[in-house]
């Protein structure tokens, strides 16, 4: 299946992997409709793809249908928006739970719904969210983080089982530690980003076009018998637990 012509809506496209997909993709030949709920980092993305932007909370579902309502086709949509605030277990309000839930939970459902009409309108239309190794290994000290990932593996597979009939399919892609603008803080902390390196079987964390590039294959007919799958593209980091147990031994 050819991608010329073909349209990709997606979401945090403003900056880190986000912008790494909306890059790849138009790449591939989509035309790009860079979504993010701040317009001027939307805007750039936009500009350096030759795409499209929007202004857009993925919360708001009156404001997703609006944004619909202003395409003609849609054939790829990719659920990246997310937030991962640090927030412990004992402390953390449920306002701040709440919101986690809702940007990275309810946000690829209203985008799902509202893009609804259009990807089953699309031939061959697909449907990537971006979950995170967290929806396997908890991430201690980021409260919502980890069950809302695991709520985008399990909406995943009930959308892929859901929207099936309407020929979309719906995978998802789960990033180990990734170089963003979101994860600078800890990245940037030369000896803590050793010891994370040296815990990952590939030996470094990922920068975003490592997991930007996993997207084409869940967009594409080479793609066509499946659906409702997780790929963990992460290094190893998931299958790993020998080194953590090492790390641990070696520090006594
Ligand atoms: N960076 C990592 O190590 C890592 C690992 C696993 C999974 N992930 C997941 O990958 C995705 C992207 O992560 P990143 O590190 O590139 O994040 P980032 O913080 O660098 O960028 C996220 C983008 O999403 C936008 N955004 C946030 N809330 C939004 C909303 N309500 N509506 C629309 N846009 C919104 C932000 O403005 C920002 O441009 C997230 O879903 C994250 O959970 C990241």
């Amino acid at each position: 299946m050819t991608t010329h012509g073909r349209t990709a809506v997606v979401t945090g496209a403003g900056r880190g992997i986000g912008a790494a997909i909306a890059r790849r993709l138009a790449s591939d030949g989509f035309h790009v409709v860079a979504v993010d709920l701040d317009g001027e980092l939307a805007e750039q993305t936009a500009q350096a793809v030759a795409g499209t932007s929007a202004q857009l909370d993925v919360t708001d579902k009156d404001a997703a249908v609006a944004f619909a309502s202003t395409l003609f086709r849609v054939d790829a949509l990719v659920n990246n928006a997310g937030i991962f605030p640090p927030a412990p277990i004992a402390d953390v309000d449920p306002a701040q739970f709440r919101k986690v839930m809702d940007v990275n939970v309810l946000g690829p459902l209203i985008m799902t719904q509202a893009l609804l009409p259009l990807l089953t309108e699309a031939a061959g239309a697909a449907i990537v969210n971006i979950a995170s190794i967290a929806a396997k290994l908890v991430t201690p000290g980021t409260a919502a983080y980890s069950p809302s990932k695991s709520a985008v593996v399990s909406l995943t597979k009930l959308c892929a089982v859901e929207l099936a009939n309407r020929g979309i399919r719906v995978n998802a892609i789960a990033p180990g530690g990734v170089r963003t603008e979101g994860t600078a803080t800890v990245s940037t902390d030369v000896e803590r980003e050793a010891r994370f390196n040296a815990l990952v079987p590939a030996g470094r964390r990922a920068a975003p076009d490592d997991i930007a590039d996993a997207v084409p294959f869940f967009l594409s007919s080479d793609s066509r018998y499946v659906t409702g799958q997780v790929l963990y593209v992460d290094g190893g980091l998931s299958e790993a637990t020998i080194n953590y147990l090492r790390a641990a031994q070696s520090a006594h």
